[in-house]
Protein backbone atom coordinates (compact mmCIF):
# COMPACT_ATOMS: atom_id res chain seq x y z
CA UNK A 1 0.00 0.00 0.00
CA UNK A 2 1.25 3.20 -1.31
CA UNK A 3 0.91 6.54 -0.27
CA UNK A 4 0.79 10.15 -1.77
CA UNK A 5 3.42 10.81 -4.71
CA UNK A 6 4.58 6.92 -5.00
CA UNK A 7 2.64 6.24 -8.12
CA UNK A 8 5.01 8.26 -10.27
CA UNK A 9 7.68 6.60 -9.41
CA UNK A 10 10.31 6.14 -11.78
CA UNK A 11 10.24 9.52 -12.70
CA UNK A 12 10.41 11.34 -9.43
CA UNK A 13 13.64 12.60 -8.41
CA UNK A 14 15.25 9.08 -9.50
CA UNK A 15 18.52 9.92 -8.05
CA UNK A 16 16.31 9.69 -4.42
CA UNK A 17 13.91 7.34 -5.06
CA UNK A 18 15.47 4.96 -7.98
CA UNK A 19 14.22 4.21 -11.61
CA UNK A 20 11.72 1.80 -10.81
CA UNK A 21 8.35 2.23 -11.90
CA UNK A 22 5.60 1.00 -8.89
CA UNK A 23 4.59 -1.19 -11.25
CA UNK A 24 7.73 -2.88 -10.87
CA UNK A 25 8.07 -2.73 -7.17
CA UNK A 26 4.80 -5.03 -7.68
CA UNK A 27 5.87 -7.33 -9.82
CA UNK A 28 8.78 -7.83 -7.64
CA UNK A 29 7.18 -8.52 -4.43
CA UNK A 30 4.42 -10.36 -6.71
CA UNK A 31 7.62 -12.93 -7.43
CA UNK A 32 8.69 -13.21 -3.88
CA UNK A 33 5.41 -14.21 -2.72
CA UNK A 34 4.25 -16.83 -5.78
CA UNK A 35 5.14 -19.51 -3.80
CA UNK A 36 3.41 -19.34 -1.10
CA UNK A 37 0.67 -19.26 -3.09
CA UNK A 38 -0.10 -15.00 -2.35
CA UNK A 39 -1.53 -12.60 -4.70
CA UNK A 40 -0.21 -9.17 -4.10
CA UNK A 41 -3.33 -6.17 -4.27
CA UNK A 42 -1.64 -3.16 -4.87
CA UNK A 43 -2.70 0.01 -3.62
CA UNK A 44 -1.78 3.65 -4.27
CA UNK A 45 -3.27 6.37 -3.18
CA UNK A 46 -3.00 10.23 -3.27
CA UNK A 47 -5.19 11.15 0.13
CA UNK A 48 -5.33 9.82 3.75
CA UNK A 49 -8.56 8.94 3.92
CA UNK A 50 -8.50 6.96 0.78
CA UNK A 51 -5.82 4.87 2.30
CA UNK A 52 -7.84 4.01 5.25
CA UNK A 53 -10.68 3.13 3.39
CA UNK A 54 -8.38 0.61 1.47
CA UNK A 55 -7.03 -0.34 4.70
CA UNK A 56 -10.96 -1.68 5.72
CA UNK A 57 -11.02 -2.89 2.18
CA UNK A 58 -8.16 -5.26 2.63
CA UNK A 59 -8.61 -6.80 6.68
CA UNK A 60 -8.41 -10.04 4.73
CA UNK A 61 -5.43 -10.01 3.19
CA UNK A 62 -2.50 -11.82 4.50
CA UNK A 63 0.03 -9.20 5.40
CA UNK A 64 0.58 -5.71 3.99
CA UNK A 65 3.62 -3.93 3.20
CA UNK A 66 3.39 0.15 3.88
CA UNK A 67 4.84 2.70 2.22
CA UNK A 68 2.50 6.11 3.79
CA UNK A 69 5.18 8.55 1.99
CA UNK A 70 4.62 12.18 3.51
CA UNK A 71 1.55 10.21 5.81
CA UNK A 72 4.81 8.77 7.85
CA UNK A 73 4.65 12.09 9.63
CA UNK A 74 1.10 13.01 10.84
CA UNK A 75 -0.91 10.51 9.76
CA UNK A 76 -3.08 9.54 12.25
CA UNK A 77 -6.36 8.30 11.06
CA UNK A 78 -3.96 5.79 8.62
CA UNK A 79 -2.01 4.96 11.96
CA UNK A 80 -5.49 4.16 13.84
CA UNK A 81 -6.73 2.11 10.90
CA UNK A 82 -3.37 -0.07 10.57
CA UNK A 83 -3.86 -0.45 14.07
CA UNK A 84 -6.68 -2.51 14.00
CA UNK A 85 -5.54 -3.74 10.74
CA UNK A 86 -5.31 -7.98 12.06
CA UNK A 87 -2.64 -8.88 9.73
CA UNK A 88 1.23 -8.08 10.21
CA UNK A 89 2.47 -5.64 8.06
CA UNK A 90 6.32 -3.34 7.65
CA UNK A 91 6.27 0.36 6.77
CA UNK A 92 9.04 1.00 3.66
CA UNK A 93 10.82 3.63 2.91
CA UNK A 94 12.87 3.62 -0.69
CA UNK A 95 15.03 6.38 1.29
CA UNK A 96 16.78 6.35 4.61
CA UNK A 97 14.46 9.35 5.83
CA UNK A 98 16.80 9.61 8.68
CA UNK A 99 19.48 10.58 6.40
CA UNK A 100 17.60 13.73 4.74
CA UNK A 101 15.50 16.67 6.09
CA UNK A 102 14.53 16.39 9.76
CA UNK A 103 10.81 16.65 8.77
CA UNK A 104 11.36 13.19 7.75
CA UNK A 105 12.61 11.56 10.91
CA UNK A 106 9.53 10.98 12.54
CA UNK A 107 6.73 8.63 11.93
CA UNK A 108 3.62 8.01 13.19
CA UNK A 109 3.12 4.55 12.02
CA UNK A 110 6.37 2.79 12.96
CA UNK A 111 5.94 2.28 16.60
CA UNK A 112 3.01 -0.06 16.02
CA UNK A 113 4.56 -1.86 12.27
CA UNK A 114 5.74 -5.49 12.62
CA UNK A 115 8.90 -4.12 11.76
CA UNK A 116 10.37 -0.82 9.39
CA UNK A 117 13.14 -0.64 6.86
CA UNK A 118 14.35 2.56 5.07
CA UNK A 119 17.23 3.18 2.77
CA UNK A 120 17.27 0.16 0.37
CA UNK A 121 15.21 1.49 -2.52
CA UNK A 122 12.75 -1.38 -4.22
CA UNK A 123 14.92 -3.63 -2.45
CA UNK A 124 13.53 -3.12 0.63
CA UNK A 125 9.60 -3.84 -0.31
CA UNK A 126 11.11 -7.51 -1.10
CA UNK A 127 12.49 -7.93 2.19
CA UNK A 128 9.64 -6.94 3.66
CA UNK A 129 7.91 -9.05 1.93
CA UNK A 130 10.01 -11.98 2.70
CA UNK A 131 9.13 -10.39 6.83
CA UNK A 132 5.52 -11.22 5.66
CA UNK A 133 6.04 -14.94 4.83
CA UNK A 134 7.86 -15.32 8.16
CA UNK A 135 5.47 -13.64 10.29
CA UNK A 136 1.75 -14.41 8.62
CA UNK A 137 0.67 -17.44 10.42
CA UNK A 138 1.01 -20.74 7.68
C1 LIG B 1 9.32 8.00 1.21
C2 LIG B 1 10.01 9.03 2.12
C3 LIG B 1 9.05 10.13 2.53
O1 LIG B 1 9.72 11.08 3.37
C4 LIG B 1 8.53 10.85 1.29
O2 LIG B 1 7.58 11.82 1.68
C5 LIG B 1 7.97 9.93 0.29
C6 LIG B 1 8.72 8.70 0.00
C7 LIG B 1 10.31 6.95 0.71
O3 LIG B 1 9.84 5.92 0.21
O4 LIG B 1 11.53 7.13 0.80
O5 LIG B 1 6.97 10.20 -0.33
O6 LIG B 1 8.30 7.35 1.94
Amino acid sequence: MNGPNLGILGRREPEIYGTDTLADIVAAVAAEVAARGWEVVPVQRESEGALVEAVHAHWDTAGAIVNPGALMIAGWSLRDALAAYPRPWMEVHLSNVWARESFRHQSVLAPIANGVIAGLGSLGYRLAARALLELAPA
